[in-house]
């Protein structure tokens, strides 16, 4: 790939290697590999043109590839039993337990949709050191993980910024998820001891120092609603509608997130009440992020952590994407010692929580008491582990 032709061995590979003989036979020619995500401030920003942090997590999806002789795909997950087997001059959705496929083939898709070279079928193995469900986005893992091993196979380049395009463009359009570039783009441009800050506008990415002595916790609430991407759709249209409504007030802004909250206000009542919660929400949520960049950049994690809770209890009460769960979850972890914020991650509607904590926080009860009360509260416990930042995607050799 453009200037980042990565050969970074990763100890995974062994394992990738054997899935790849067990299923297909004989090893894999070419190997890709992308982290999952966190979204670390920034919820619904990302497709409304607005700023968005995230971290590239050490844990992701492993591919492996192999040219054949015909112009069949056949692609193996070690999630799912079935493998999915079909043309590549007739790459359509999958549905139902072959739906995972549709990750990987509509990469294949905007693949071949630009241009490149992808004109031979392939053999394909997938495997995931990522929490199954840990809103940690092993989608957009396995969309850049495929991106890579196939640039590989095929030997054309991508740079960072097009394998996020591509990801998203296969999500967009074959998937049919209206997200934005946040999964991505955190996949692709993440590092080790990193955040990744986006301006979705310019649709610029530039790696941020992620503060020392500071580390990510998750606790997924293991329950996600289950109309969790139609009310992902549906957010996404409110905020197109409010913007409509909002550019009459201001003209010169291009997308929601360069409106002013105090426009957002003064036009409430043009806005209705639904769309007026959602505008004012994406609006400050932008100017959270942006405090987040300064409070950064002096180590402030006080600060840090203030911006994180507040992000939270707009998504609860404005955007309306939080759940009893996260809610409680949120609720639990800040009240444990050494723990700077939390708030839900990602899409919402279920899913997880993530807290920024002091090193110390491993070394106390807190992670035991939020799984023993959130247990007795719900009757099902939460999934709670400590995350490392990680390198973003890359050719595995
Ligand atoms: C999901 C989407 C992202 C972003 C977040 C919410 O993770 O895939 O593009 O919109 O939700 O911030």
């Amino acid at each position: 790939m453009k200037n980042i032709k990565l050969f970074k061995a990763l100890e995974a590979i062994p394992e990738i290697d054997d899935y790849f003989r067990n299923q297909i036979g004989g090893a894999p020619a070419c190997r890709g590999y992308a982290p999952g995500r966190i979204e670390v401030l920034g919820n619904h920003t990302d497709y409304n043109g607005g700023n968005v942090l995230g971290a590239a997590v050490n844990k992701g999806i492993y591919i492996g590839v192999r040219k054949r002789n015909d112009s069949m795909i056949r692609l193996c997950s070690q999630n799912y039993p079935q493998p999915v087997t079909l043309n590549l001059n007739n790459v359509c959705p999958q549905a139902q337990s072959d739906s995972w496929a549709n990750y990987p083939l509509g990469v294949v898709q905007v693949l071949r949709d630009e241009g490149y070279p992808v004109d031979l079928g392939f053999d394909f193995a997938a495997t995931s050191s990522l929490p199954s469900g840990s809103g940690m986005s092993s989608s957009a893992a396995l969309e850049l993980a495929t991106a890579c091993a196939l640039a590989d196979l095929f030997d054309f380049e991508l740079d960072r910024k097009t394998l996020a395009r591509i990801g998203r463009r296969a999500e967009n359009e074959f998937v049919g998820v209206p997200c934005g570039i946040l999964d991505q783009g955190v996949s692709a441009f993440g590092d080790e001891d990193c955040l990744v800050h986006i301006d979705c506008f310019t649709e610029s990415f530039r790696q941020v120092a992620f503060p020392k002595g500071c580390e990510f916790w998750i606790f997924n609430s293991n329950k996600t609603h289950a109309l969790v991407e139609s009310s992902y759709a549906d957010r996404h249209q409110e905020c197109v509608d409010a913007f409509k409504i909002l550019q009459q007030a201001t003209p010169q802004a291009a997308c929601l997130a360069q409106i002013h909250p105090e426009t957002v206000v003064a036009e409430r009542d043009r806005l209705g009440e639904v769309r007026f919660r959602r505008a004012l929400h994406v609006t400050q949520e932008d100017q959270r992020v942006r405090s987040m960049i300064e409070a950064l950049r002096k180590e402030d994690l006080n600060t840090i952590g203030r911006l994180l809770c507040a992000s939270h209890e707009s998504s609860r009460t404005l955007f309306e994407n939080s759940t009893p769960e996260l809610d409680a979850l949120v609720e639990s972890v800040v009240n444990q010692p050494g723990v700077y914020g939390a708030r839900l991650t990602g899409g919402g509607f279920g899913g997880a929580v993530m807290a920024m904590t002091e090193a110390s926080f491993a070394k106390k009860d807190g992670a035991s008491i939020v799984y023993r009360d959130f247990s007795e509260k719900f009757h099902e416990p939460p999934t709670i582990f400590n995350c490392q930042t990680g390198q973003g995607a890359c050719i595995l050799k």
